[in-house]
Order: structure tokens, then sequence, then C-alpha cells
């Protein structure tokens, strides 16, 4: 009775401890062979009692392994699925955006404030879109300009060199008023050193209205280096693009209050940031806009070159290799 008792209060929390108590019980040398072997011993009138306590105990100890077993495997195989309950979750690993798409993102927030759209197309262009609508017909000197990656000859298949393509597309399916920017990725056939890679991001704008002067063109660059670094003081240079007339190099004033603003600017204080000017009247004509009831302005930058300055990375190839630890700088920016 007294071992019965003992049997119904065992309990047990790991494997060995069971291991144990199934020995003491009922292996070969276990207390129940043991007291079986006393069977022949006890008295003939007490032997049925005795068989009788002596199964129950048997049936009981055998019942207990099993059952202890049973739940201390339902407790780790729960422990698998669920981990333990009551220790805190790891945190969540957050990622963060690319450099590129930040800047870009943060362009687009700048122009849709004064009410421009984005506009999108193909990386794989023909001739019409990337050149000659652009007022640059075959053999034009100025296509040199872009080393251009060709896909087919005859007629040109090639991967865009700027996004000015996009901009021929809208206005081919949409009426001025115009107030569209294009960001997108371009290909140009350059050797990749830390200024310049053959495959990189631009964004180009657009502006077609009646009335619209060099002095609105102004406003908005104005408008959009406040915005953008802080700082709006500009001045543009002189310059020349087929598709623009007259054109103009923007240069931005960074100072010269660091040691990198010395080396980035070349001591001068000055950095470009991107080309700009009048929309050529024959770029209307070829996308069948009247030039004497229209006119307009373009811009177009480059997002490296901006994210270059915004976060001071000094070297293009960077925003392609995909290393961690600079990708992970950026977690905090959104
Ligand atoms: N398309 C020019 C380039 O890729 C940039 C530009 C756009 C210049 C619009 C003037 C006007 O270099």
């Amino acid at each position: 009775k007294e071992l019965i008792g003992e049997v119904a209060a065992f309990n047990a929390t790991s494997k060995d401890e069971i291991e144990t108590f199934r020995i003491k019980f009922l292996s070969k040398k276990g207390i129940l062979n043991d007291l079986f072997a006393e069977f022949k011993n006890v008295a003939p009138t007490e032997r049925k009692e005795f068989g009788q306590a002596l199964n129950t105990l048997k049936n009981s100890a055998q019942d207990k392994v099993n059952q202890l077993k049973d739940t201390l495997e339902n407790a780790s195989e729960q422990l698998g699925v669920y981990g333990d309950l009551t220790q805190p979750e790891e945190p969540i690993e957050l990622g963060s955006r690319h450099p590129i798409s930040i800047v870009k993102n943060k362009i687009i927030d700048v122009f849709s404030r004064v009410g421009f759209t984005v506009s999108e197309g193909p990386e794989i262009e023909d001739d019409w879109h990337n050149f000659t609508a652009l007022n640059l017909p075959e053999y034009h000197p100025a296509r040199d300009m872009q080393d251009t990656f060709f896909i087919e000859t005859n007629p040109d298949i090639l991967l865009r060199t700027h996004t000015s393509s996009v901009q021929v597309r809208y206005m081919e399916n949409h009426k001025p008023p115009i107030r569209t920017i294009s960001p997108g990725r371009v290909f140009r056939n350059e050797d990749i050193s830390a200024r310049a890679h053959c495959i990189f991001h631009q964004v180009e704008g657009l502006y077609i209205d009646t009335d619209v002067s060099f002095a609105d063109l102004k406003q908005t660059l104005l408008y959009f280096t406040k915005e953008m670094f802080g700082k709006s003081k500009i001045r543009l240079r002189p310059s020349y693009f087929p598709f623009t007339e007259p054109s103009a190099e923007v240069d931005i004033y960074w100072g010269l209050e660091t040691e990198t603003d010395y080396k980035i600017t070349k001591g001068t204080g000055w950095l470009e940031i991107m080309g700009c000017g009048m929309v050529d009247p024959n770029v209307l004509k070829n996308a069948n806009i009247d030039p004497d009831v229209y006119s307009g302005y373009a811009f177009g930058m480059g997002i490296e070159r901006i994210a270059m300055l915004l976060y001071q990375i000094p070297d293009i190839r960077m925003f392609y290799e995909n290393d961690v630890r600079f990708l992970e700088q950026f977690k905090s920016v959104i």
C-alpha cells in the first residue's frame, strides 16, 4: 500500500528521472520482481489479496511511466513550435531604403507640391524618342555627347541615354498645359570611375503652357534648391543642349566651410547640379505642339550626384555594390 502511494505521488521533469523510477520498480532487479519472487512465501489465505495488490502496483507503475513520458514529449514538442512563451521577443530587423530611392522620392515630393505629375517610360527606346524628336537628327554631332548602347541598328533600338525620351512620349499623349517630371534609369557607354557609371538615374522635368518664360524656370530652380538642400544661391552658366534654346547649366553655391566642401567644389564653392533651358521650338513641333502658342522649359539632373552631395558619398560605385555596411547607414532616413 505504501508503495502504491509512492507510485501515485511520483512526478518527473526529465527523462532521466523517469528512467530511474522505471529501473527501481519495473526492471529485472526492481521492486516488483522481488515482490513477485516473495509470492511463494506468502500464506495461501493471503495470496489472493497479495496478488491483487502486486498487479495494481505493477499496472500503476507502468501507467505512470507511460503517462510521464507522454507529458514530457508533448511539452518539448510545444516548446519546439512556440518557443518559450515567457521569453521576451527578438527585436524585428528593420530594412532601409536605398539612397537612390530616398533622393528620388524627395525630388518627386518637392515637385509634386507645385503641381508636377510623375511620368515613366521604357528603358529600351527607339531612335525617334531618344534623339530625333529631341532635335538631334541623324548625323548630328551632338549625338556623340551621349555614348549610346545600341541594341539594334537600322532602325536603331537603344538603351535610353536620358529620360528626355519619356517627355517626348508624354507630349505625344498629352495636350498643354504640361507639368511633369520623369525619374528613371539611364545608360551611357562610359568608363566606370568614382564619378561616372554606365548606369545611373535621372529626374528630368518639363513645363509647357502659354507664356512660359526663363524667369519661370529660374524661380522653379530656386524653389527646388531651397527645398532640397536648404540653400538657394545658384548661378546659371550658358551651355548647349540640342533640345533647349537658350540652355544653361545650374550651379549651386555649396560653400567653403569644411574640407569636404573644398574637395567636392575644387576650391570654388560652386557645384554643377543640372542642365536646363527653354524647350526648342523644333521639339514642340515634333510633338505636334504649336510653338507660336506654347512655350516651355525643361531641366534634367542625375540622382546619384544629388545623393552624393546630400550624404557626402565619395564614390558613385558604392550605390551599386549593395554592401550592407553602406546601405545600413540609411536606416534612419525615410
Ligand atoms: N537630357 C540632358 C542630359 O541628359 C539634361 C537636360 C534636360 C538638359 C533638359 C536640359 C534640359 O544630359
